[in-house]
């Protein structure tokens, strides 16, 4: 969508993933705080958004929306003010249907008051959920909001939840800043693998002003292990995907900072080109053995190794599946080590990866290659 945001993907906290209902003022204030003391803020992450369930179940006799007078006594505009307080932005969440899936009242034929409350409220962030949804195709549901939102005046993330349905990248990107891909991500190996693949089909689709969402992280939710989540956060990188932590920041541990923080890892996500990187090659049992790459500025490529099986093993990535020419030298660098591994390797580089485990490297060719 063409409204001067999401020139890359966006970054920052939604409360979904590990809060889900349980939210209030107390623990968004505080998010936001741990976001700026950890030092994750600085690092570009810098949307906080509350999801589902911070309204009351009924609107007011003016018909607006009202935040949760147990939940949020002060109100979401004393919330916004707090949050740009400390340099974040503050986001929020409707449906496009009767109601939320936490049943409150949803936006649809709403949708010119709540952008006006949400611009007023001083709102940064829009998520657009898809339940209750009338039936009406989401093609149909969505822009409305848009349209709404652009007419407040506000400069307001538009992010679309519709879950894949319809498939949204040949049609939303007119319409929204993201996109949801698939269906809800769970904290799982399993989850989280299907989901990158799903997402990958429509790598093409994602560029600066919209970008394909493959759901929020659970890095830090406890249900993958370290390599897991290292590997989650890699691959949701290079997708380009938005880097949104679900996990409760207040209580990070120093592992879970450590993969978010890595901010070579963050710039491959953020890298001014904006081209989703792809499954490139996939070979091995279960076509486990993986090679997912993307082009970078600077005639860089980003490239993961990912051992989707159960055995550790080692991993080829060949030039030409690269669009390298096999002649060409190319320097190492890995983002995880934080060193160049190698200076010059030409035609082919092997590293070996752990099961259930990615490396992920910037690939600098010595001398301008032509990509496929
Ligand atoms: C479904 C969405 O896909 C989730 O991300 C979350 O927003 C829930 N609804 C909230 O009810």
């Amino acid at each position: 969508l063409n409204n001067g945001l999401a020139t890359t993907p966006q970054m920052g906290w939604n409360s979904w993933n590990f809060f889900a209902c349980d939210i209030n003022e107390k623990v968004i204030k505080e998010t936001a705080d741990a976001l700026v003391a950890t030092g994750l803020a600085k690092l570009g992450y810098d949307y906080v958004n509350i999801d589902d369930c911070w309204a009351e179940l009924v609107r007011d006799f003016k018909g607006q929306l009202v935040p949760n007078k147990k939940t949020f006594p002060s109100g979401i505009k004393a919330l916004a003010d707090y949050v740009h307080s400390k340099g974040l932005k503050l986001g929020i969440y409707s449906d496009a249907g009767a109601f939320t899936c936490q049943h409150q009242p949803g936006s649809i034929f709403h949708e010119s008051d709540d952008a006006k409350l949400f611009a007023s409220w001083g709102l940064d962030y829009l998520k657009y959920d898809n339940c209750f949804n009338l039936g009406i195709p989401p093609k149909e549901r969505y822009p409305p909001m848009r349209d709404a939102l652009n007419a407040t005046g506000r400069s307001i993330f538009y992010s679309l939840c519709e879950w894949g349905v319809d498939d949204p990248a040949l049609w939303a990107g007119t319409v929204g800043n993201s996109w949801r891909t698939t269906d809800d991500i769970n904290d799982s190996w399993a989850s989280m693998t299907t989901i990158a693949d799903l997402n990958d089909k429509w790598a093409a689709y994602a560029g600066p002003g919209g970008w394909n969402d493959p759901d929020m992280l659970e890095v830090g939710n406890g249900g993958m292990t370290y390599k897991e989540y290292r590997a989650h956060f890699s691959i949701w990188a290079l997708m380009k995907a938005p880097l949104l932590i679900g996990c409760d920041v207040r209580n990070i541990t120093s592992e879970t900072l450590e993969i978010l923080s890595n901010e070579e890892v963050i710039a491959v996500n953020q890298d001014r080109l904006g081209v989703q990187g792809r499954k490139v090659y996939a070979y091995g049992p279960d076509n486990s053995s993986q090679v997912w790459a993307g082009p970078l500025s600077g005639q860089r490529l980003a490239v993961v190794l990912w051992n989707r099986g159960s055995k550790a093993s080692s991993i080829t990535v060949k030039w030409d599946v690269l669009g390298l020419e096999s002649s060409i030298s190319v320097s190492v660098r890995d983002l995880w080590k934080k060193e160049y591994v190698s200076e010059n390797s030409r035609a082919s580089f092997s590293a070996r990866v752990d099961a259930h485990s990615s490396e992920m490297y910037i690939f600098t060719p010595s001398k301008t290659y032509s990509s496929s």
